[in-house]
């Protein structure tokens, strides 16, 4: 459904037009959308206490080749809360990619049995190139250490709710900058508001030079900032886990694992309405002493995952405007 492989411009995608869209990466939004998407996102709270039937006899595939547990299942979860179906698999074993399969393929199939699709993928650039082959709007999952949209999505949802705005806040990304996904659909939906940006990481493990690249023409950015010294200013603590599984070798890894820990002295002197994110799954990057402190909040983000992904689905299958 990628409108420029039609040698159209999307003159409509940027006048709040969302039915039919693909989500392939938070950089394909302007900052309208965004806030619309968040707007909807909101409107779906008392849906996802109550259920709904708003997608009843819509169908959700969802065609996971990497192992995930909260966005398959809020995924799939947000679309029985709207009253449709969901069919997918969870492992590329499980499909025809084993026997050889290719993805625009299995794409191709997939088209008729479902009027969406949600894919995570190992490849960069595996939801773009599905987006070219499918009829049906293509949600980008999650694709290798490139992006992962919906994500970025959930994280602005969880600041506009938690700390009430956006614009203003003083946010610092720490951890894997360099292959996680997730921080870099943040930092490119960051740079659309007001935000002063810090980046907090191993050397290694610095953000990616092109994210910088687009984020520095923007907004602030401080890269190599020392987490102690920034504290007692930030508003937002956005911790990510080492994408141990993402690093070319095993001694690439070991010098890093274990290079970066929240735990309450970390956050002594932090501000009273500090917010204290993470995309999760942790491993060792937030002490488990941290939860039970007024600042963390990733479990809500948690939630928050199944509202913004019920925005999401019923605004490209036009259930909503
Ligand atoms: C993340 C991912 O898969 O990129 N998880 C998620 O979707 N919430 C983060 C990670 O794996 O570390």
């Amino acid at each position: 459904m990628l409108f420029s492989t039609l040698g159209l411009s999307c003159f409509w995608c940027h006048n709040l037009e969302f039915k039919g869209r693909d989500i392939v990466s938070i950089e394909d939004f302007i900052q309208t959308e965004i806030n619309h998407i968040l707007d909807v996102a909101k409107s779906m709270e008392p849906l996802a206490k109550g259920g709904s039937e708003l997608l009843k006899g819509k169908i959700l595939a969802t065609l996971f080749f990497e192992p995930s547990t909260r966005t398959r299942l809020s995924f799939e979860s947000a679309m029985l809360k709207l009253g449709g179906n969901v069919i997918g698999f969870a492992e590329p074993d499980a499909s025809s990619t084993r026997k050889g399969e290719n993805l625009a393929d299995t794409v191709r199939t997939v088209e008729n049995y479902a009027d969406v699709i949600a894919l995570r993928h190992s490849l960069e650039g595996s939801a773009k190139l599905a987006a070219e082959f499918s009829k049906v709007p293509i949600i980008n999952a999650g694709t290798g250490s490139e992006e992962h949209p919906t994500q970025a999505l959930i994280d602005l949802y969880t600041m506009r709710k938690e700390s009430g705005k956006i614009d203003g806040l003083k946010v610092a990304l720490v951890g894997d900058l360099r292959y996680g996904r997730t921080v870099h659909s943040l930092a490119y939906a960051l740079a659309l508001y007001s935000v002063e940006l810090y980046l907090v990481s191993p050397e290694t493990l610095r953000m990616r030079k092109d994210v910088l690249a687009t984020i520095k023409s923007k907004i602030p950015v401080t890269e190599n900032a020392n987490l102690e010294k920034i504290m007692p200013q930030i508003d937002v603590l956005y911790v990510t886990r080492i994408q141990k599984e993402r690093f070319p070798d095993a001694a690439e890894y070991a010098k890093v694992k274990g290079a970066y820990r929240i735990d309450l002295k970390t956050i002594e002197k932090a501000k009273k309405d500090l917010i204290i994110l993470h995309p999760l799954p942790r491993v060792d990057e937030i002490a488990p002493e941290v939860d039970n402190t007024p600042q963390a909040r990733y479990f809500q983000q948690v939630w928050n995952g199944i509202v913004v992904r019920m925005a999401l689905l019923s605004l490209v299958l036009g259930a909503v405007e």
